[in-house]
């Protein structure tokens, strides 16, 4: 038997996740646990990049969890933990931040659009070194994310390549796994712009907390375009476009049915069952969310850390000895 190939991937613990999330990644860490050896993480230590309070923090990491082993990530067929119980992400980090060149992390855009927001600082502008520490400490082949994160992504490939070059071949060069469907879903209130957790209006992205009358007046005030018919067309028509997209990755029909069906219902009616197929998708993942105690979920995080140590540990032991560290 050949043996699995392994994906990892990370996701913040700020803010209330969202179904740009949930399409963009979440579904597909669930779907990768058939055919891979999966590792996810909560990443506490990237969300203190950005002017925080210590007490959501510690909430923000509790429910990111519950909510990840809700959406059916399996404590028996992955690894579930938080980065900063695991300590050879930050020591790897060092060490691969001394390959890291200034000028290409200057030009990473989230660098650039958080720095104008939360102020310059160190921890932000090595955000995307300690990004490519998760995914490289654990040798991972493949990593899902969404569209936002192809940069931080091509950067960890350039940085296992720099690596291997220096000390001899130690890590495999990540790709991405990108969604056909959902990979940057957009903001309900903005459709040219990316559905965010920072965005101040709770009105631009459905939680996955949200109630179904939540989600039915979210999506039935979704800013559309001008016209009346629903067609899909990223530029001239952002806003249907996007609806489409969330409701073929809840409906699970093609965004060509979808378009085809509800083609001259008008925008009401279209919302209307965009917005029940959010609500009929997402009722399992908030029944199995109330569902969890939180001493579940405590055991599953630590004893994934505690696993996902000693295969960090196996690894840092390789980095040091290629090194010259030992
Ligand atoms: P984060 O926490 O912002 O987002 C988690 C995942 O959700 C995807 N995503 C979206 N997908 C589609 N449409 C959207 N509007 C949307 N918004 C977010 C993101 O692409 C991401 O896959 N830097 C990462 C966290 C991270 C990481 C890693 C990821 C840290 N280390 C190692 C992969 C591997 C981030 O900020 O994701």
């Amino acid at each position: 038997m050949t043996e699995k190939k392994r994906v990892f991937s990370g996701i913040q613990p700020t803010g209330n996740i969202h179904i740009g999330n949930y399409i963009g990644a979440g579904r597909n860490y669930v779907r990768l646990q058939e055919e891979y050896e999966t590792i996810y993480c909560v990443v506490d230590l990237h969300a203190m990049t950005v002017p925080y309070d210590p007490k959501d923090l510690r909430e923000g990491k509790a429910i990111m969890a519950r909510m990840l082993l809700a959406m059916g990530i399996d404590p028996e067929r992955s690894l579930l933990y938080h980065q900063s119980d695991v300590p050879q992400h930050a020591e790897l980090s060092w060490i691969l931040g001394t390959l890291a060149g200034m000028g290409q992390l200057e030009r990473m855009t989230q660098y650039k659009e958080k720095s104008d927001k939360a102020g310059q600082q160190f921890g932000l502008f090595a955000y995307p070194v300690l990004m490519a520490a998760d995914i490289l400490i654990h040798r991972a082949h493949a990593v899902p994310v969404g569209d936002d994160q192809t940069q931080h992504l091509e950067l960890t490939r350039d940085l296992a390549e720099r690596f291997n070059h220096r000390f001899g071949d130690l890590f495999p060069v990540p790709e991405a796994i990108i969604p056909e469907v959902g990979a940057r879903v957009t903001s309900l209130t903005d459709p040219t712009s990316k559905m965010s957790k920072s965005d101040p209006s709770p009105k631009s992205r459905v939680h996955l907390t949200d109630t179904p009358d939540e989600i039915a007046s979210k999506i039935r005030s979704a800013v559309t375009d001008a016209g009346s018919e629903v067609v899909y067309d990223r530029e001239a028509k952002p806003g249907i476009s996007n609806l489409l997209e969330i409701f073929s990755a809840f409906d699970g029909r093609s965004i060509e049915e979808l378009a085809a069906e509800y083609r001259d219902a008008g925008y009401g009616i279209f919302k209307n069952a965009v917005a029940e197929a959010v609500i009929d998708g997402l009722r399992p993942v908030q029944e199995a969310y109330a569902s969890l105690t939180d001493e579940e979920v405590h055991r599953v995080m630590e004893t994934s850390a505690e696993k996902a140590r000693e295969m960090a540990a196996g690894t840092m032991r390789l980095v040091r000895e290629a090194v010259g560290l030992t």
